[in-house]
């Protein structure tokens, strides 16, 4: 569907939990955060009943995300079961990695599209450092055996001054023999991303053109996400960039959000929106629950106004872990 600024919405995020089973330090403070209560959580068959009329509403893409997606207990029936549902095209995934290579054959088996993997560093000492745990074994694990398998395999790669700059041609080596597609991140001014330093892509795309050599913007659509891309000729994937910060991408948002609380939300950063777990809780009928969905996304917001906002009410203030990204 359309929203009232003529975009055209077609992608959904779902974050099906808050928790998670590292404690990076740019999302979570060491102790982790207060986790929504179980019954607060959106059952499964909630979830579904809100993607098959969100489906009937123009979303063709789902996406799951947490917190961690993969702690959340049988999630790969309910990656099945939206799967299954008719004008559903694609359901993708995007996890930090640690469980994945233990999922992956029945992730697979429930035909699962692609995956979108967190990899901020390649040193076990740094990867401690970043996410307050061990684990990068498992990760690196879970990004052989998901190419392998033949599922479409993209890096995540939060660019952060202060950890990993003097990493970030090595991460980008991801795409050299393989066709793994390597993003890199801004950090955006959320939560605790507040209190570190910034990467500018534009910065990052002449340190790797320093190396690599040129780089051209790729013009074919690729994924569903703000990510732009570009295609080096010695790299067999491609090296893709979401600049949050230096390009805001608004204008062609297709995305709104569920929390696993049941928020449906417009936009990232901004907490509007609104509760669907209540109305459904309290028996909404499916045509009022498919008008209330239809209502709310036809009002999505502008833009997310980042360091410049001027209605400070409706600022998110939740962590990145709450949100999904
Ligand atoms: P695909 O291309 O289909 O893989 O989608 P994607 O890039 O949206 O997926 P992914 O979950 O890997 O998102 C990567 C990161 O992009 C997120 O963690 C966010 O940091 C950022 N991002 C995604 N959507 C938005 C958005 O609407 N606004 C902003 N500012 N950042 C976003
Ligand atoms: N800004 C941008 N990306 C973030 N992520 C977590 N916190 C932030 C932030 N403040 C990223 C993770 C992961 C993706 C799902 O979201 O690094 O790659
Ligand atoms: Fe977990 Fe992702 Fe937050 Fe790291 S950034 S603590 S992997 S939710």
């Amino acid at each position: 569907m359309l929203d009232k600024l003529n975009r055209k919405i077609d992608y959904l995020r779902i974050s099906v939990i808050d928790r998670c089973n590292l404690r990076c330090v740019y999302c979570m403070p060491e102790e982790g955060i207060e986790s929504i209560p179980h019954d607060e959580i959106l059952t499964y068959d909630e979830i579904l009943r809100i993607c098959e009329i969100v489906s009937e509403l123009g979303i063709r893409k789902i996406k799951i995300t947490g917190g961690e997606p993969l702690v959340r207990k049988d999630i790969v029936n309910l990656i099945r079961d939206i799967k299954n549902i008719d004008k559903i095209e694609q359901v993708t995934l995007t996890t930090n990695g640690i469980l994945l290579h233990e999922m992956l054959d029945d992730l697979y088996d429930a035909g699962i599209d692609a995956i979108n993997i967190s990899l901020d560093t390649l040193n076990k000492d740094n990867f401690k450092k970043i996410t307050r745990r061990d684990g990068l074994e498992k990760v690196l694990m879970s990004i052989d055996k998901a190419y392998d398998l033949g599922i479409r395999v993209k890096i995540n790669c939060l660019a952060i001054r202060d950890f990993n700059l003097s990493e970030l041609v090595e991460i980008a080596s991801f795409a050299k023999d393989r066709e793994i597609d390597v993003r890199f991140i801004e950090l955006m001014p959320i939560g605790f991303g507040k209190k570190y330093n910034q990467i500018d892509n534009d910065e990052i795309l002449s340190i790797l053109e320093s190396r690599f050599g040129t780089f051209e913007i790729v013009t074919e659509k690729r994924g569903n996400g703000p990510a732009k891309y570009y295609r080096n000729q010695n790299m067999k994937g491609c090296i893709g960039f979401i600049s949050a910060i230096s390009h805001e991408f608004c204008e062609s948002c297709n995305r709104i959000r569920l929390t696993s609380s049941g928020f449906l939300k417009l936009c990232l950063h901004y907490n509007k929106g609104i509760d669907l777990k209540g109305p459904i809780r309290n028996g909404i009928s499916d045509e009022d629950l498919k008008k209330l969905i239809h209502d709310t996304i036809w009002n999505k917001p502008i833009s997310h106004k980042f360091g410049h906002a001027n209605e400070e009410q409706d600022i998110e203030l939740k962590n990145m872990v709450q949100i999904g990204g």
